[in-house]
């Protein structure tokens, strides 16, 4: 968070960035996995489903509310519009690849070779696509949209969340250092702050993400 960005408050971008990478090492870890098929673990922990709806709740608000309205500001400027396109079309190979994992997770016979190579590509594609935002579309986000643009991203990602906001705030502060979940949990309203530290938390803790159905059963 060493870029100086003088208009938007981005520390929840860089929150769900920084959770998005996370699930993608524990993913790459799970799939490189000898001693247990991962195809058990990613299709029965709630792991997988979290990351999916999480990250896509994140990609299709910014598809919708964040690079039309720079698409709009910056018209005329074509090395400014080729970066939005190119987010646009970073964002648009990770849809299919979601699905050909989900095809994997499903396949008996031959997934688990296809997995580990598609985890890879997941972790590649999506990785660098996030440095790339955070590199080069950022400072431009910064400059060109309003707050209200920036409100109506934030509020679009919580529809998109939905009923999932209990475990959204848990997930996203899973395995961070204590000054980063201050500084994001100071950006919430004093209720969510209470419902995180009184219930949520605790329930996330319980759900074990990254455990196996079955395994989950003995504890
Ligand atoms: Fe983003």
């Amino acid at each position: 968070m060493n870029q100086d960005f003088k208009n938007l408050d981005m520390t929840m971008m860089f929150a769900i960035h920084d959770a998005l990478r996370r699930e993608l090492e524990r993913i790459t870890r799970i799939t490189a996995r000898v001693d247990e098929d991962p195809r058990h673990v990613l299709s029965t922990a709630v792991g997988w489903e979290l990351f999916k709806k999480f990250l896509t709740a994140h990609h299709v608000s910014e598809d919708v509310t964040v690079w039309p309205p720079m698409e709009r500001a910056l018209a005329g400027r074509p090395d400014e519009l080729a970066l939005l396109e190119a987010m646009e079309a970073e964002h648009a190979v990770i849809d299919p690849l979601l699905a050909d994992i989900d095809a994997a997770l499903a396949d008996r016979d031959s997934g688990l070779q296809r997995l580990g190579g598609l985890a890879d590509t997941l972790y590649t594609r999506l990785g660098g696509h996030l440095d790339h935002e955070e590199r080069d579309a950022l400072a431009l986000m910064d400059l060109t949209l309003s707050q209200e643009e920036w409100a109506a991203f934030s509020a679009e990602q919580r529809t998109r969340i939905g009923d999932d906001s209990s475990r959204y705030l848990p997930w996203l502060l899973d395995d961070i250092d204590a000054a980063k979940v201050a500084t994001v949990l100071g950006k919430m309203p004093e209720p969510l702050r209470q419902a995180y530290a009184t219930e949520w938390r605790a329930a996330y803790e319980d759900l074990a993400i990254w455990t196996p159905k079955a395994d989950a059963a003995l504890r």
